[in-house]
């Protein structure tokens, strides 16, 4: 039977000196990994890169103020009394009004001028390619409506050019960030648009990888787990992807992928129910697209990697994986199981 431990009563801790030198450490160490999938000081586009250098001057700027409020503060303390009729006439009243209202007018003047030239370099530029998604509890809809590809959690763009993207949600707000690439921009229900057309954005980056994005708008229970990969391809790469994802697929070839197959379509599995297979009789649209998910490099939405042993786990139970979510657990035997995956194996 399954135990479950008591929470243990535990001492309250106070921060030390220690706790505070393995902060910093922690804190110098994150900036010190070779990699950074995610991260608004390592921009691979143009737009990431105005909103890096906003984000530095912003911060040189403010230290500067810091720094320069704490010394003033720290020679006010330690300032030796001097009589008042020491005092220079009028000397006070000049001290405020330069320190109090001119020198921080023209900080934050210079400071909005710069922000609002950021936010006009980052309108969306034109482009030749267009990728609508939608934001689904807890996932991502991916359509490339010009090339009739849908796919999920995964963005695939050609490197160097901006991409256009149309946002919209299927249900609550969610908002799509990308950090290396550009900032956030919402997701939206139909209802809050009304007749008017979907949020317009767009993502471009300056050299073939892959970048993690994350929903950045509070969504539900899988918030935090609602992430999505942006793969850049040279276009010769991305062409070759768009024709890879065209291709109609193959009938089932062995008999192990086509019991996996009327597994998949069996009541007691039920996956065609929310799911769609172009070229199959699989149309729903509840849950993502798998008409290429063997060519996906994540499951359940960036959480985990795609390979036969997590894909077994996910169908198994989902809700392991993702609490809340909506698909439910298929009770199935470990050789109709092992056919499935076969199956979607071969969705490439
Ligand atoms: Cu979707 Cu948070």
């Amino acid at each position: 039977m399954l135990k479950i431990r008591q929470p243990q009563e535990s001492k309250p801790v106070s921060p030390t000196p220690s706790h505070a030198t393995a902060a910093v450490f922690a804190a110098c160490l994150s900036g010190c990994v070779a990699e950074h999938p995610q991260s608004i000081l390592h921009p691979v586009s143009p737009a990431a890169s105005t909103i890096a250098w906003l984000w530095w001057a912003m911060f040189a700027v403010c230290t500067a103020v810091f720094l320069a409020v704490i010394g003033l503060l720290l020679w006010a303390v330690f300032q030796p009394a001097r009589p008042q009729r020491d005092r220079p006439p009028g000397g006070s009243t000049r001290f405020i009004v330069t320190g109090g209202i001119v020198v921080p007018w023209v900080i934050l003047v210079g400071l909005l001028v710069y922000s609002l030239q950021a936010s006009i370099a980052l309108r969306v530029p034109e482009s030749d390619l267009t990728i609508r998604v939608v934001g689904h509890q807890w996932w991502w809809e991916v359509h490339y409506p010009g090339q009739g590809i849908v796919t999920a959690n995964e963005l695939h763009l050609p490197a160097g050019e901006p991409v256009r993207l149309e946002l919209s949600s299927a249900d609550v707000i969610h908002s799509i960030w990308v950090p290396n690439l550009n900032g956030k921009m919402d997701l939206l229900p139909q209802h809050f648009y009304g007749q008017g057309r979907p949020n317009v954005f767009w993502l471009e980056a300056d050299q073939p990888g892959a970048w993690r994005g994350q929903c950045a708008e509070y969504c539900g229970l899988q918030h935090a787990r609602m992430a999505l990969e942006v793969v850049a391809l040279s276009p010769d790469e991305f062409s070759a992807w768009v024709a890879a994802r065209q291709r109609p697929h193959s009938e089932p070839a062995t008999d192990v992928v086509r019991r996996g197959r009327d597994v998949f379509f069996s009541d007691q599995a039920g996956c065609q129910k929310c799911h769609t297979i172009r070229g199959t009789a699989a149309i729903a649209r509840i849950g993502p697209d798998l008409t290429h998910i063997a060519a996906r490099r994540t499951l359940g939405a960036a959480l985990l990697p795609n390979n036969r042993t997590n894909l077994a786990g996910w169908i198994a139970d989902p809700q392991k994986f993702k609490p809340g979510n909506l698909m439910p657990r298929t009770n199935l035997g470990a050789d109709d199981l092992e056919a499935l995956v076969a199956y979607l194996e071969t969705l490439k």
